[in-house]
């Protein structure tokens, strides 16, 4: 029989009675899945329109992101760029999370752990064997597996070569989600090896000296920087400004 309980919120929620349901809500920044239409979005196609006329004979391209200091958005941003490739008709996207210290891509995307990255590295499972399905049309997924302290020793440049030329045989875009450059040589290494990097710029989070610190360490390792996305830009907010919603146009139908 239910009871109603007259126990307040906080007891109720450590009462041992209860029945809790956790529902793990998506990142709010994850634009692409949560609010596609929105002006954010549509500011992460953009980019990828860019990126994809950067590429006019379509070749297979392989993306570092990363960023100076910890928690600047990278993943979010890795993972936003490879839904936004993903909705492309014909485009097999594969997003691999190479932050083996702090992984999130799992996490963020509500996907169970699986061998991944880090037991490729150690030659533990095969790449075939790591990757799994996202869950979206389009976009597959390599998670970190197993976290190793100190990557960057198995990180060797013939191994990423492997690695990454491997991959580029099954998909149009591999996206590298990294550690952040200053603390760790991970990013760098890998952004040395691949195609092309962005680097994410939380303002508030790192200093210009350290952006400009970081996106040098990554040149001096021979990575092509191809440019930034800047988050937490302060001023209007562009979501609130009319002359930048195209909704009304959508509604209609
Ligand atoms: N555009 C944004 N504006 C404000 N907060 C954001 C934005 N993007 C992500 N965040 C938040 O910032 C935090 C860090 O995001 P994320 O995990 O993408 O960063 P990260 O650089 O990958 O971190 P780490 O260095 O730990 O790997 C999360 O709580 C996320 O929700
Ligand atoms: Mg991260």
């Amino acid at each position: 029989m239910f009871r109603k309980s007259n126990e307040s919120n906080r007891d109720v929620a450590t009462s041992e009675e209860l029945l809790v349901i956790v529902d793990r809500a998506v990142n709010p920044y994850l634009v692409m899945f949560h609010d596609p239409s929105s002006y954010r979005a549509e500011q992460v196609r953009s980019l990828r329109n860019k990126l994809i006329a950067m590429n006019p004979d379509g070749e297979a391209k392989t993306l570092v992101v990363t960023s100076a200091m910890t928690a600047e958005g990278k993943s979010v941003v890795a993972i936003n760029r490879a839904l936004a490739f993903a909705e492309l008709e014909r485009q097999s996207v594969l997003l691999v999370d190479s932050d083996l210290r702090n992984p999130s891509v799992e996490d963020y995307l509500h996907l169970n752990p699986h061998p991944g990255f880090g037991d490729v590295l150690l030659e533990r499972v095969s790449i075939r064997d790591a990757i799994r399905s996202s869950g979206v049309r389009n976009l597959s997924v390599i998670g970190a597996g197993t976290r190793l302290a100190a990557p960057s020793e198995l990180l060797t440049t013939s191994r990423i070569d492997a690695i990454m030329s491997r991959l580029k045989e099954d998909y149009r875009y591999v996206i590298f989600d990294t550690p952040p450059v200053l603390p760790a040589t991970d990013a760098s290494v890998l952004a040395a090896r691949a195609d092309g990097t962005l680097v994410t710029v939380r303002l508030e989070r790192s200093t210009r000296a350290m952006t400009r610190d970081a996106i040098r360490n990554l040149q001096d390792l021979g990575a092509n920087v191809l440019g930034a996305f800047v988050t937490e830009v302060r001023g209007r907010d562009p979501e609130s400004d009319p002359r930048f919603s195209y909704r009304g146009a959508e509604e209609e139908f």
